[in-house]
């Protein structure tokens, strides 16, 4: 089976539900359900016999250790983190707590137990380390896109704990042999992503009828990959990655802020058509730029493409429509998160929240 850690998360959950539903292969997911954590992203799963999940810390060595022990996973796919670049300039410690030390802890557990293993299933024990294209900083808008070999400039709190997490995977690759895979992706963008982020804070906001905040002039450039796409490229890594090595993963559709932004209004005018010929776009207000924003990120995926051969199928004009769709289609799923009535789940499983 897999351990997959932070599996109620908006990336975990995708592969989750795309795992369960292409292999017969069981999973156990460790998600401790901060805030970012939705388990609703996993009600039509959570009676699937092939579905387990355990309430709970990467950094708490013990239960990570017995759970090793006692599902012995063939390989961790590994997504646990805190992932918002905004709260992490506002409060950077719970950064490095879970993203450096929490991905320290959990190497320590699967080193012992890929040591314990005989010699066969110890070589064939995976360790795939979900990580970042912003661990390379900041690109020019000429430059060419980052490759595999770019150097780490991480230039947020967030991408700097990445960067710490990626550092440590590597060593212990190289220093215990554990084979240790990471990835490097582009922005992800698809259903179930916690309305913080980009597209379903823009999604949500227009159809509030409120400002649709663009940071700055709205020209910084990233790369998007539908979430789908991300997770065909982490099961293309699990069975045909190198250990040691790392890939970038992207979806060729290098877009501004700005023009996503757009996107979403054009598609929402379409899907759901303002009163009195009104637009969306109206609702774009240029706010104050973040701190140290980088202005581009692009992937160079020729490495994932010719070695595994994995490339991205969502066309990012159908991707973004499907995703507009799907919130549209899901109200309350976003009133559950926006109300913060999904917290409720924890009370009801554990009396606590
Ligand atoms: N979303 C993106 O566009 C993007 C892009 C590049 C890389 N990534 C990386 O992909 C991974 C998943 O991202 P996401 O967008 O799904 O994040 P997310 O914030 O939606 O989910 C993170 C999940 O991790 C869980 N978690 C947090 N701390 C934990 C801990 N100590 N123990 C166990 N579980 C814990 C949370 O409860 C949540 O379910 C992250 O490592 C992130 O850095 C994301």
């Amino acid at each position: 089976m897999l351990l997959v850690t932070g599996g109620c998360g908006f990336i975990g959950s995708a592969f989750i539900l795309q795992w369960l539903a292409q292999s017969s292969e069981p999973l156990l997911n460790l998600d401790l359900i901060t805030y970012a954590g939705n388990p609703h992203n996993l009600d039509s799963v959570a009676t699937h016999p092939g579905y387990h999940f355990v309430h709970g810390d990467i950094g708490d060595s013990a239960l990570v250790a017995g759970l090793l022990a006692q599902h012995r996973p063939r390989a961790i796919v590994h997504f646990a983190a805190e992932s918002h670049v905004d709260r992490s300039s506002a409060g950077p410690l719970a950064f490095v707590q879970t993203n450096v030390v929490g991905t320290l802890k959990l190497l320590e557990a699967a080193c012992a137990y890929q040591g314990s293993l005989p010699a066969q299933q110890a070589a064939a024990f995976r360790f795939i380390n979900v990580s970042t294209d912003e661990v390379y900083g900041s690109l020019e808008p000429g430059d060419p896109p980052f490759t595999e070999l770019h150097r780490y400039q991480p230039n947020s709190p967030y991408s700097a704990s990445k960067a710490g997490a990626d550092h440590l995977v590597r060593a212990w690759h190289h220093t215990y042999g554990l084979p240790t895979i990471s990835t490097h992706c582009s922005n992800n963008y698809g259903p179930r992503q916690f309305p913080e982020k980009l597209i379903p804070l823009v999604i949500h906001k227009a159809l509030g009828g409120l400002p649709l905040p663009v940071y700055g002039d709205g020209l910084q450039v990233r790369d998007w990959l539908h979430v789908d796409d991300h997770c065909a490229a982490l099961r293309a890594v699990l069975e045909k990655g190198q250990p040691g090595q790392t890939y970038n993963i992207g979806g060729r559709s290098e877009r501004t802020n700005l023009t996503v932004v757009r996107t979403v209004c054009a598609t929402l005018d379409e899907l759901r058509p303002l009163p009195g010929g009104r637009k969306y776009a109206e609702q774009i207000s240029h706010v104050t730029d973040r701190k140290g924003h980088d202005r581009r990120y692009a992937i160079d995926d020729r490495k994932i493409s010719s070695e595994l051969g994995w490339s991205p199928r969502v066309a990012f004009e159908q991707g973004m429509r499907d995703t507009v769709a799907w919130y549209l289609d899901n109200p309350q799923w976003v009133q559950g998160v926006t109300t913060g009535s999904y917290r409720q789940w924890l009370t009801q499983q554990y009396g606590t929240a």
